[in-house]
């Protein structure tokens, strides 16, 4: 895998990608890659600066637009691009597909302005693998009232979660092959197993 491997985990909040992304990195360690596991917002110091904005101060849609796009910009530059020129395997916990579904289908901000971004910000640049981890807004719900205090994001009512999930779907249609989508209702032994059987029949 010598030009690097983008992986990318998506999902609303409470669909249970954070129990898996572990595994996730030790699936690929285990096949002697050298791994960098990373988040967004977030992922360098200015960008985990910026998400601190995001979740917990209130702003425009446009202001939240730009500024987790600006997040996006310092961590590919700084972190995504040389682990992916190194040839290292990048896990990210949510990536652009979380700004269409939060911000675009969430929020309900224009989408052509976030393609837009996306254009300048990643020049081209898209996970080779996004694993979207499926819950219905509902049963995410009951899941985060057990978690702990809510961000502006997990403040959010089941009809937000509902578009945010809508949004996902909209770029899944747009590009099948980079998505794995992943029933995250089960038991979580049986969503692993649903996320590596998708890594055994792409990387063996
Ligand atoms: P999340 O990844 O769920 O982290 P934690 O597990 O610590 O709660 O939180 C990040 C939040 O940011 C999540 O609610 C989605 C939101 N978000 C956006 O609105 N737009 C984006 O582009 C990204 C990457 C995240």
């Amino acid at each position: 895998m010598a030009a690097g491997l983008f992986v990318t985990v998506e999902g609303i909040d409470g669909a249970g990608k954070s129990t898996h992304l572990a595994a996730l990195r030790a699936w690929f360690q285990q096949r002697g890659h050298e791994v960098v596991g990373t988040r967004e917002p977030g992922g360098t110091e200015l960008a985990e600066a910026l998400r601190e904005l995001v979740l917990h101060r209130s702003m425009d849609p446009l202001t939240e637009a730009l500024l987790v796009f600006a997040a996006r910009r310092d961590h590919l530059v700084q972190v995504i691009e040389p682990a992916l020129a190194r040839g290292a395997v990048v896990v990210c916990d949510r990536f652009t597909d979380a700004s269409f579904a939060y911000q675009g289908g969430g929020r309900g901000f224009d989408a052509g302005v976030l393609f837009t971004l996306e254009g300048w910000v990643q020049q081209g640049r898209q996970p080779d693998l996004t694993l979207w981890f499926d819950l219905p807004a509902a049963e995410a719900a009951r899941r985060r009232a057990a978690a702990r205090a809510p961000d502006r994001f997990e403040a959010q009512d089941v009809a937000f979660f509902e578009r945010v999930i809508a949004g996902y779907a909209a770029r899944e249609a747009a590009d099948r092959r980079r998505f794995e989508h992943i029933d995250a209702r089960a038991e979580p032994a049986a969503v692993w197993q649903q996320v590596e059987a998708a890594l055994v029949r792409r990387f063996g």
